[in-house]
């Protein structure tokens, strides 16, 4: 028994008012559809097919995922006829899962429901809202049994009454969608061929046809507007926060952390308020975030405490390590434990050991720095001729005076000393003290220049 996805995107989107495919809209960070695919994959199915249409290429360029059968339906009439595309070109499959790009939030335990009930049968995802509006509707029999889903277009005024709608999401064995399929017509209110038509066929052949009923209206909600796509964000960010919080993390305002990736944190996190977390980031235990601050692929240790307004990418931060307040810690940079970085420093494909500090408005990049070592205000790593990076190579124990310039390719000895505003071209030797400085001069006697009077 094999599974067949098929995800319907090729639908234009009109109410998002955008030159983008609605499914390209995000939603925590990453495209409506990626949400559908990475649920999709859960399945393990033996192929995925999207049928795209709408924007061209768009869609199937923003995806870089070869496992896709993309399948093109030059005009949209119906969602009948977009799963027959896919059908026409599938392959073997036994069932198949229909699954829409624009609900991204879709729950994968009633998707296994669904096909574990269609191998054999029809099911239908169906769900109870307050307020029905223009979803299909569920009609059922008097003993209970589904008899058909009408669209709220064409239903009867006291079909519109009825809660029970259609999600959208179904599944069936191929054979029988491809002969249901054939039979659908247009003859409707929108001239499309409906894909929930097949249930009155499925009814007709005897079939059994399950619902499948949810109950959170969150995962089955399509997004159609970006007053949507924005309401839908805010109760998917207080979810990831209470999910946050349930797991021993500290929120100063849990509507105030945005998690567009994964954020795994340890027991008594603290995190301040205007968090953002984008990719794959990990908060070590007892560890401190201020205010402000956005978090890129990030491994951050125990205990350690970043500051304000920083921003923090590609990096490995040790334990006990202090950050910031208005730090930029840049792709390639590694804190051993214990390191400190201030106010206004940028770092770049850098390690520094441990212990080892750099407190104020420093630019490091390319660079080994050893333990224990000082880089004092203002030191700036020159790693960069205007064609090549070269490296600036620190020993343990350093201490760089102020506003010094390392001109890379250079080397700073072991306990090596260097004089504030010191421009270091060659190797600066251990244990020594090098400087580079014009000698102080005083002129006794001197008179400022006065403004001449009359
Ligand atoms: C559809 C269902 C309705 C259900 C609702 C749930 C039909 C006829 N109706 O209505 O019962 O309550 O979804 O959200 O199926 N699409 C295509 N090609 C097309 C038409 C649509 O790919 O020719 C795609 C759209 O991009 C979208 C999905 O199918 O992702 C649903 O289409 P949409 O027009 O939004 O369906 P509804 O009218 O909302
Ligand atoms: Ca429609």
């Amino acid at each position: 028994m094999s599974l067949q996805v098929i995800i319907l995107a090729a639908g234009k989107g009109t109410r998002m008012r955008s030159a983008m495919p609605k499914v390209l809209h995000t939603l925590a960070g990453r495209p409506l559809i990626l949400h559908v695919l990475q649920r999709a994959r859960t399945l393990e199915p033996a192929g995925i097919s999207v049928v795209y249409g709408h924007g061209g290429d768009a869609v199937p360029n923003a995806v870089s995922d070869d496992g896709i059968r993309w399948v093109l339906q030059q005009q949209q009439n119906g969602t009948g006829h977009a799963v027959q595309l896919a059908l026409d070109e599938g392959g073997t499959d036994d069932t198949v899962l229909v699954m829409y790009g624009d609900i991204p939030l879709v729950d994968v335990d009633d998707l296994r429901k669904l096909v574990h009930l269609g191998r054999d049968a029809l099911a239908i995802l169906t769900i109870h809202l307050d307020q029905p509006g223009s979803y299909g509707r569920i009609v059922r029999n008097e003993d209970g049994t589904i008899n058909a889903i009408v669209e709220a277009g064409d239903a009867l005024p006291d079909q519109l009454e009825i809660t029970e709608i259609n999600t959208g999401f179904m599944a069936a064995p191929r054979a029988l969608l491809v002969e249901w399929l054939k039979r659908v017509s247009n003859d409707n209110r929108q001239g499309e061929f409906y894909l929930t038509d097949v249930v009155a066929k499925a009814v007709e052949d005897r079939i059994a046809v399950h619902g499948v009923g949810t109950e959170d209206p969150l995962a089955v909600q399509g997004i159609n507007s970006r007053i949507e796509l924005a309401a839908m964000e805010r109760q998917h960010q207080r979810r990831l926060a209470e999910t946050l919080m349930g797991s021993g993390v500290s929120l100063a305002d849990p509507a105030r952390i945005d998690v567009r990736g994964t954020l795994e944190a340890g027991e008594d996190v603290f995190i301040d308020i205007n968090l953002v977390v984008e990719g794959a980031v990990s908060i070590g235990a007892r560890t401190r975030i201020g205010p402000n601050c956005v978090l890129r692929d990030a491994v951050i240790g125990e205990d350690v405490e970043i500051h304000a307004n920083s921003v923090i990418d590609g990096a490995r931060i040790a334990a006990d390590c202090s950050v910031g307040p208005f730090a930029r810690v840049r792709p390639g940079t590694e804190l051993d434990s214990g390191a400190r970085i201030g106010n206004f420093v940028e770092t770049k494909n850098t390690r520094i050991g441990a212990g080892s500090k750099i407190n104020h408005l420093s630019y490091v990049g390319d660079a080994i720095v050893g333990r224990d070592t000082n880089i004092g205000a203002g030191v700036i790593t020159c790693n960069y001729d205007g064609a090549n990076k070269h490296q600036t190579i620190i020993g343990d124990g350093a201490f760089i005076g102020s506003d010094c310039q390392l001109v890379a390719p250079v080397n700073v000895g072991d306990h090596a000393t260097v004089g504030a505003g010191t421009t270091l071209t060659r190797d600066a030797p251990a244990w020594q003290l090098t400087v580079t400085r014009i000698r102080q001069q005083s002129f006794a006697g001197w008179r400022r220049p006065a403004k001449k009077s009359g």
